[in-house]
């Protein structure tokens, strides 16, 4: 199946040398990072949390273990800082030396996210204002208001300190800077201030404000930008604030936020030596702010705790973890610098989602190999030991609750670890990507602010951004597709296939590149309720969807949407689908192909989904969002044969990365995947039929430049 070489592998050649499609930005961390392995992998170990008496013991298992780093005192703040101004390294010199002695490298993080008690007594406007306008205090973490600058001004101290004592030092292998940023909304004076402050580097003035804002509408208009209040959806719930107002709310706080991981990292690197690096780790694809704002980060590390209760895949497939996560969050942060990292993996059962079950044997491992396939060039797990009190006491470790037993879970990461090593040695960094995987590379176009008009305006709380877009990433995947999310900067000629779910706000210059991508041989693939909106979030004064109609050869005659429990119906190739949630009604002009036609109300017979040839390339249009994604699934599929695309017929949740000559099948599904090897091939671990959270890992014969 996986080998599924015909005729149309040349054609699929062809158009991917058509559209320039290149080798993909391939794991650059062996230069960047220094590596030891290909997929360092690390641990995290908190010597403030544990007896003195056991540290040596703890760091010098670590490193039997198998692994190549430690990570440190990103919680810290009140043991490197006790009191103001008074600053306590000690500890952390010791447990550097020992990582060192046994042979770890270190990581080191940033304290930010977790400010002492003396701060919260003496500079209480530290503290941010949440959307009920409650002010948080200490003893949580992640408190504080990044745009205060009492704040800041005491985290440049303790980073500065930090930064002078370790930069230089040869032990410290790189820095995150704070934890999960940016994940809270904030409505303190200090943010509100702030936020006046980017308005006027925006605007200017507030008449060019106030016309963004539609403040024409419900007198909303501001009088000056220092009357500008910061528009909280969760008081004004019983109606709706400006759109436009909220949006611009999402980019102050992401740009906040980027400012906040900017300046640590500036001063991180006035004193690190050379070789020493600077990353943050980001929860997973996050939305609560934009990682591509922040320009001071080396690369990109992010969280995944795949077991929190989610099932998407049905039967036992919860305890094989959400199958989005990692696979959108590498495709995601891969492309930004090339290089990124997977900072905490779950390592068992966690405490802190509304069930925490245990993950089901072999998913801890398969998840660590989904990274490796992916191009991770680091991996980090949380935590090493059990805790024995405070708020994770639930949460496990590699090492159970006496310090010195591995978890189940923890014995099949060491396990993991020790297989990879060994695969890791057949590695070609210099193989180039097999034709028929490049001939199917594919660019999901991102945009947060995109993302944050849908959530702010969905239209029908049916609406799910992240769901609709799972539909397209799980279908991409399930064609054995190379997938990197990419931004509207991006050169979209190195991806034959190029996917725009739900792409709501759309500038002139977008569709225009988007038609030189299509003439010059790219495949663009739209969603619904693309195009509504122009950059600012506004509607065009003209037909609905007024710049994409030329280029998707249709018109857009309305739109609909159907309440919760009432379903109607399109129609494809003689199989019907129940949809609800979003409906762009389609008129197709001359020349343009009906791909699905709705089956009943007064549209019946209108097109819900279209595609068109243009220049050497195709325009899809999918108007329709169907209940469970298999028509537009099957659609996308279509896209690639129609194209002469050799695809895999892979299920969801079932994917398939390649790395440096290595191909890595991993299965979130529950249920066993028979995959063909290709003849001359050599399996180097696990077997078929992949068994769930099975994996499965093979070379082709050696290619080489
Ligand atoms: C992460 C967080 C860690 C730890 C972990 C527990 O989201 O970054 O600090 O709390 O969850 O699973």
């Amino acid at each position: 199946m996986l080998h599924r070489c015909c005729a149309a592998v040349a054609a699929a050649a062809a158009l991917a040398a058509a559209v320039g499609a290149q080798q993909a930005p391939g794991p650059q961390g062996a230069t960047l990072l220094g590596q030891r392995d290909a997929m360092s992998v690390g641990i995290f170990y908190y010597p403030e949390q544990w007896p003195r008496n056991q540290w040596k013991r703890d760091i010098d298992t670590i490193a039997r273990l198998g692994f190549d780093f430690t990570h440190y005192a990103e919680f810290s703040w009140t043991f490197l800082e006790p009191e103001e101004g008074r600053f306590d390294f000690a500890w952390l010199d010791d447990a550097i030396e020992l990582a060192d002695r046994a042979g770890l490298r270190v990581i080191l993080g940033t304290p930010s996210a977790a400010p002492p008690s003396w701060m919260g007594a003496r500079y209480p406007e530290i503290y941010r204002i949440d959307e009920h306008g409650r002010r948080h205090e200490h003893g949580i973490r992640a408190e504080a208001s990044l745009a205060n600058p009492m704040y800041q001004a005491l985290v440049d101290r303790v980073v500065t300190k930090l930064a002078e004592r370790y930069g230089p030092d040869r032990r410290v292998w790189g820095w995150q800077i704070d934890n999960e940023p940016g994940t809270f909304n904030d409505y303190s004076a200090s943010a509100r201030d702030g936020f006046r402050r980017w308005l006027r580097d925006r605007y200017g003035d507030v008449g060019r404000m106030n016309a963004v804002w539609g403040g024409s509408f419900w007198s909303s208009r501001y009088g000056s930008l220092d009357e500008v209040l910061i528009p909280n959806a969760v008081l004004a719930a019983e109606d709706k604030l400006s759109p436009h107002a909220l949006l611009d709310f999402a980019r102050f706080q992401a740009d906040t936020t980027a400012q906040f991981l900017d300046r640590q990292s500036a001063i991180l690197k006035r004193h690190a030596r050379p070789g020493q690096w600077v990353t943050t780790n980001y929860t997973n694809v996050t939305t609560a702010t934009d990682p591509r704002r922040s320009k001071g980060m080396d690369f990109l590390t992010f969280t995944v705790y795949p077991v929190a209760g989610a099932n998407v895949l049905g039967g036992n497939s919860s305890a094989i973890g959400n199958p989005t996560r990692l696979m959108e969050a590498a495709a995601y942060y891969r492309p930004i610098t090339g290089t990124f990292g997977v900072m905490e993996l779950q390592p068992g059962q966690v405490n802190w989602a509304p069930v925490n079950p245990q993950p089901l044997p072999g998913a801890v491992g398969m998840w660590i190999w989904h990274a490796f396939g992916a191009g991770s060039s680091m991996l980090s797990s949380y935590r090493y030991r059990h805790p024995l009190r405070g708020s994770e006491m639930y949460h496990e470790g590699i090492v159970g609750t006496d310090g010195v037993t591995l978890s189940r879970t923890g014995r099949e990461f060491v396990e993991t670890m020790a297989a990879m090593k060994g695969v890791a040695r057949r590695l070609d960094p210099r193989a180039l990507m097999p034709e028929r995987l490049a001939a199917r590379r594919t660019g999901l176009l991102w945009s947060h602010d995109v993302f944050w008009d849908l959530e702010i305006q969905p239209q029908t709380t049916e609406w799910k951004t992240w769901a609709h877009r799972n539909t397209v990433t799980l279908a991409v995947k399930s064609a054995g597709a190379p997938l990197d999310f990419v931004a509207e900067d991006t050169d979209f000629s190195r991806y034959p296939f190029l996917v725009a779910p739900a792409y709501q706000m759309v500038s002139e210059d977008l569709v225009a590149k988007w038609r030189r991508y299509v003439e010059g041989g790219g495949h663009l693939v739209l969603t619904c309720r693309t195009g509504q909106k122009n950059a600012q979030g506004h509607f065009h004064e003209g037909p609905w969807a007024q710049p994409i109609l030329d280029l998707i050869g249709a018109d857009v005659e309305g739109f609909d949407m159907l309440p919760s429990g009432v379903t109607a119906v399109v129609e494809a190739g003689g199989a019907r689908h129940a949809w609800h949630r979003w409906a762009d009604i389609l008129v197709p002009r001359a020349g343009t192909e009906t791909l699905a036609t709705y089956a009943d109300r007064y549209y019946a017979g209108r097109a819900a989904a279209t595609t068109r040839r243009l220049g050497r390339g195709t325009v899809t249009m999918i108007g329709v969002s169907t209940d469970d994604g298999a028509r537009e699934r099957r659609l996308l599929r279509d896209g690639y044969r129609r194209a002469g695309v050799a695809i895999e017929d892979l299920p969801n949740g079932v994917f398939l990365e390649w790395r440096d000559g290595l191909y890595v099948a991993v299965n979130y599904s529950p249920a066993a995947v028979p995959l063909t090897v290709p003849p001359g091939a050599s399996v180097l671990h696990g077997r078929t039929p992949l068994p769930p959270a099975g994996v499965l890992v093979w070379a082709d014969p050696p290619r080489t430049r």
